[in-house]
């Protein structure tokens, strides 16, 4: 495995390639678990060369304290990068990415930038399309991996790759989660233990409001679910949406045909957790 944290070195391993090489990529934050390492593993399945970048991404952080806070594992995420067999890894610092200029471009993508996680943190998707339409620049990778941990964001790389007429395969992977449900996080090693064993409940509720929406409209069901939080003794819901999966816009009515998925985030604490389902 080889670890670059330059362009110029990374991109010279890239060029020295044979044509017709697939490469399949894995943008990462770090902080590696095993949500994250699901996308990898079905990248070196389905590529001939596998690249997986970690870096902290400052332009897609509204809250200053929630960038400085971002856990740091580098040397752990590097061990079992390695025991998976990955080929290479891109480390950049900021500086290397954005030189002087740390701010991220402006970007349309016809609305589902300004439903839930976008209503919430202001200029997040943003920052996310910036870094990675600059590591997709680098990398030329001919499949791209993201979790459907992160839905929205996954509808709006895939919109950008449309928009911007970029030719990347954009592959969506299934939530990976504990064997108590909760989805894997880089976030949850900060839960205290109480948050931790209370976190579990985020999801049995996605499961349940899954249930009830066979049998009730929406309306229903996101009362319901905010029912169900009101007085919870941890957790704290800061949206819970029904919304249709190709444009995020809440649902109304249900059409036939249509997919939808029911979308959550809850603070436990500080700490804020998301997480989705298919309807
Ligand atoms: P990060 O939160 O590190 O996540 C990297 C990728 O792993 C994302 O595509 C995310 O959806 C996926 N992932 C995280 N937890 C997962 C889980 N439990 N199951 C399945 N997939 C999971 O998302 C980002 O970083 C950044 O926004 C990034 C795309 C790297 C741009 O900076």
């Amino acid at each position: 495995m080889n670890v670059y944290s330059e362009i110029t070195s990374l991109k010279k391993r890239i060029k020295s390639f044979n044509k017709g090489i697939t490469i399949g990529f894995v943008p990462t934050m770090g902080a590696l678990h095993q949500g994250h390492l699901s996308l990898i593993k079905k990248a070196i399945k389905e590529n001939d060369v596998v690249v997986v970048s970690i870096f902290v991404n400052p332009t897609q952080f509204d809250k200053k304290e929630d960038l400085e806070n971002y856990p740091n594992t580098l040397d752990n995420d590097l061990l079992l990068l390695k025991a998976i067999n990955c080929d290479i890894v891109f480390t950049p610092n900021a500086k290397e990415i954005y030189g002087k200029n740390e701010v991220s471009e402006d970007f349309n993508f016809d609305g589902l930038e300004f439903q839930m996680e976008g209503k919430f943190r202001k200029g997040h998707f943003n920052g996310v399309a910036t870094i990675v339409k600059r590591l997709f620049e680098i990398v030329t990778p001919t499949n791209a991996y993201f979790g459907e941990k992160d839905f929205q964001q996954l509808q709006i790389i895939k919109k950008l790759v449309v928009k911007q007429n970029l030719n990347v395969t954009i592959i969506g992977c299934e939530i990976f989660r504990e064997s108590d449900g909760l989805a894997m996080s880089s976030r949850n090693v900060r839960l205290s233990k109480t948050q931790r064993s209370a976190a579990p409940f985020i999801y049995k509720t996605l499961l349940k409001a899954k249930k009830i929406f066979g049998t009730k409209n929406a309306d229903k069901v996101m009362n319901w679910v905010e029912n169900e939080f009101k007085n919870h003794p941890i957790l704290k819901l800061e949206y819970f949406e029904i919304a249709d999966e190709k444009t995020l816009k809440p649902t109304k009515k249900v059409i036939s045909g249509e997919k939808y998925r029911a979308f959550i985030a809850v603070f436990a604490g500080e700490i804020r957790l998301i997480d989705n389902i298919s309807l």
